[in-house]
C-alpha cells in the first residue's frame, strides 16, 4: 500500500500537530507493508508568504522537526516538493486542463480562507490542482489528511477517474482520503481545538520555562485542595492519557480520591512532556548543528521520488501528444 502525505512547513509543530499528524504518520512508515511518502509542501506556502527569509527559515525547520519527531528516511522517501517542483508544476497544468472551474469554486477551503481575510490570489485558488499532482505522480493509494483537505483529495480521486477514462486506460491511480476520527480534535490549553490561530497552543520546541509556564496554563475548575477530581472532564488528564503515562491508573485513583490537586498534576505532566520530547529535542541541536546531514537526507529522497515521477510524468506527456 502507497502511503503519500504532504506536511505543511510553516512554523513550529505543537503537540496538537504531533499527536493528529506525526504520530499517525510514524506509525504508518513503521508498519513493514507500508510504502510511504512523505513530503514538505513548500510551494503551496507561496499562496499566502511570500517572504523569502521566512521561508528559509520554515523550509529549515520543517525538515528537522520531522526527522527528530520519527519520520525514518531509511524506511519512507522524505522529500521537498520544490526538489521535483519541475514535474508537479508540470503535472499541474496538465490536471488544470481537465479541470471543471466548479469544482475549484465549491473548494470550501478557498472559500474559507478568502472569508478570512486571505489574499484571493489564483494560487490558492488552484491549490488543490498542484495537491492532486503531488499525489498522483507517485500512484499514491491512501493519503491521510485532516478533516479540512479531505474535499482536496476527492478532486485529486475526481481528476484520476476523468483522466482515465478520458484517455480509455490506467493511467493514474485512484487514491483515498484517511481520516483518523480518533485524533481529530486535539484540545488545546482552553479546551478549544488546538491551533495556532487560536493561540491556545503548547509548541514542542519551546524553551523549557515558556513551556513549563503554558503547562501550567491550562484550562482548570476551581476545586478546593482535598476534594475529588473528575478525570473523564479534566484537559489535563486527557493530556496523561494521550501521552500514555505510565502511572495512568493510580492518577485515576488519585483524582478521584482527591489526594491529587491540579498544582500537582500539571507539574507530573510537564515532567511528563518534557521528557517524552527530551530526545528529540537533543537531535534537533545536533542537525541544526550539522545543516549538510539534513541536505543529504533531502537529496536523496528528491532523488527517489525524482526517479517515480518522471516515468509518470512521461507517460502523460506523450497521452497529451507531446514527442518524448
Ligand atoms: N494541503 C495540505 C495541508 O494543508 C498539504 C498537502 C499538500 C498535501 N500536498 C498534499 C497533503 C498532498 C496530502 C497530499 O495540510
Amino acid at each position: 500500500m502507497r502511503i503519500l502525505t504532504g506536511l505543511q512547513s510553516s512554523g513550529a509543530p505543537h503537540i496538537g500537530n504531533y499527536l493528529g499528524m506525526i504520530r499517525p504518520a510514524v506509525d504508518l512508515q513503521n508498519k513493514p507493508e507500508n510504502d510511504c511518502f512523505y513530503f514538505i509542501a513548500d510551494l503551496h506556502s507561496f499562496t499566502s508568504q511570500k517572504d523569502p527569509k521566512i521561508f528559509a527559515e520554515n523550509q529549515k525547520f520543517a525538515a528537522v522537526d520531522w526527522l527528530v519527531l520519527g519520520i525514518d528516511p531509511e524506511k519512507s522517501v522524505f522529500y521537498r516538493q520544490s526538489d521535483v517542483a519541475d514535474l508537479h508544476t508540470e503535472l499541474t497544468w496538465y490536471l488544470l486542463c481537465f479541470t471543471p472551474m466548479g469544482m475549484l469554486e465549491r473548494a470550501h477551503s478557498y472559500k474559507d480562507k478568502k472569508d478570512k481575510g486571505l489574499e484571493a490570489n489564483a494560487g490558492l485558488f488552484t491549490y488543490p490542482i498542484l495537491m492532486a499532482a503531488d499525489i498522483l505522480l507517485y500512484d499514491a493509494n491512501l493519503i491521510p489528511v485532516g478533516k479540512d483537505q479531505k474535499q482536496h483529495v476527492e478532486m485529486a480521486r475526481d481528476l484520476a477517474i476523468k483522466i482515465n477514462h478520458h484517455f480509455g486506460e490506467e493511467i493514474f491511480t485512484i487514491p483515498k482520503p484517511s481520516i483518523d476520527e480518533n485524533v481529530q480534535t486535539i484540545p488545546g490549553l482552553d479546551g478549544q481545538k488546538m491551533s495556532k490561530s487560536y493561540g491556545n497552543f503548547i509548541g514542542i520546541f519551546e524553551e523549557k520555562d515558556a513551556f513549563r509556564k503554558k503547562i501550567m496554563s491550562i484550562k482548570t475548575e476551581s476545586v478546593p485542595l482535598g476534594e475529588p477530581l473528575d478525570p473523564d472532564n479534566c484537559l489535563v488528564f486527557t493530556y496523561h492519557k494521550l501521552f500514555k503515562n505510565p502511572r495512568i491508573s493510580s492518577l485515576e485513583k488519585e483524582y478521584r480520591d482527591g489526594s491529587i490537586g491540579y498544582g500537582k498534576a500539571k507539574e507530573e505532566l510537564f515532567e511528563l512532556l518534557w521528557d517524552f520530547f527530551s530526545e528529540a529535542r537533543e537531535r534537533r541541536e545536533h542537525l541544526l548543528q550539522n545543516p549538510e546531514l539534513v541536505s543529504k537526507i533531502l537529496s536523496n529522497g528528491a532523488e527517489k521520488a525524482r526517479d517515480i515521477s518522471e516515468k509518470k510524468l512521461q507517460k502523460m506527456r506523450e497521452k497529451m501528444g507531446l514527442a518524448s
